[in-house]
């Protein structure tokens, strides 16, 4: 890697990221950007709290390695269960000046303008769910507005994505469920936090299930948006992020596999190199 390159890290399980990183090229395409996605070892959504925290930590670990200042957990798992840890316990030893930001906060932060009525549906990965860090998050930050939050774990439509069965029938099958249980459970919420990265890939699919009157909150803006809030509030940290408008890939996986499907997800075409995590 050229040592003046200081990319931006983003980092997930897998494919879900690049949904995250898409917003980020599109809003900052000057900043260099490096992807890290633990394809081998997805899905992480229904790993314990220690192999979560551990797998994230290597990951940051190695792009830190190679000159990330800043690295974004571009994946509610790995935000729900390792940053916290991440920034409280190793930063400092590591590198006091060095930062780790998830996607919960943004998420939880844009749906109090999302929300008329306060009732607000999570779909998320078991880990993400039981981690409870959506409600927690939006009791804390929620504005007051948010009077019911209801949970779903979703635990089958990570391994869909990864392997892009994006619109089969199955895939069809899991998500009305999903959406039956979590309107069941709550007939007035009015919003609905896609809680994993990986999901408004299913955006169509979900769609269809999911009555029109309902709003449906993708993180990927918001995050972008708060990346932007975040550099312009901390001068010092966008200037050790480089700006030649590079976007290198990597994966822990094969690469022919994940360049054809992030060129799908993307919609343009990639080269990636292969990574070992440990
Ligand atoms: N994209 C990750 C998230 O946002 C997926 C987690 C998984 O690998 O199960 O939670």
């Amino acid at each position: 890697m050229d040592s003046k390159l200081q990319p931006i890290g983003v980092f997930d399980s897998g494919y879900g990221g690049l949904t995250i990183l898409k917003e980020f090229l599109n809003d900052l395409p000057e900043y260099d950007f490096i992807y890290l996605g633990d394809n081998a070892r997805a899905p992480y959504g229904s790993r314990s709290f220690e192999v979560v925290y551990e797998y994230t930590l290597q990951a940051v670990t190695k792009l830190f390695e190679m000159g990330c200042s800043l690295v974004i957990l571009a994946c509610n798992t790995a935000s729900a269960k390792a940053l916290r840890n991440i920034q409280q316990n190793d930063l400092p030893h590591i590198d006091p000046d060095r930062r780790v930001l998830g996607v919960i906060r943004p998420a939880v932060e844009a749906i109090r303008d999302f929300t008329r009525n306060g009732h607000v549906g999570i779909f998320g990965t078991t880990g993400t769910v039981l981690s409870n860090s959506y409600p927690i998050e939006l009791e804390k930050w929620g504005g007051g507005v948010v009077v019911r939050t209801t949970q779903e774990a979703c635990p089958i439509w990570v391994p869909l994505v990864e392997n892009n069965e994006i619109s089969s029938p199955g895939t069809e099958y899991f998500v009305s469920k999903n959406v039956q249980n979590l309107l069941a459970a709550d007939p007035e919420i009015d919003s609905i936090i896609l809680g994993c990265t990986h999901y408004p890939l299913l955006l169509p699919v979900i769609r269809k299930f999911v009555p029109e009157n309902i709003k449906l909150l993708e993180q990927g803006k918001v995050v972008s948006s708060k990346l932007i809030e975040y550099l312009n509030r901390h001068p010092e940290m966008d200037q050790k992020c480089s700006k030649h408008g590079t976007v290198r890939y990597y994966t822990t996986e094969n690469i022919d596999v994940f360049e054809k499907n992030a060129t799908t997800f993307l919609g343009h075409s990639i080269k990636s190199e292969k990574i070992l995590l440990k």
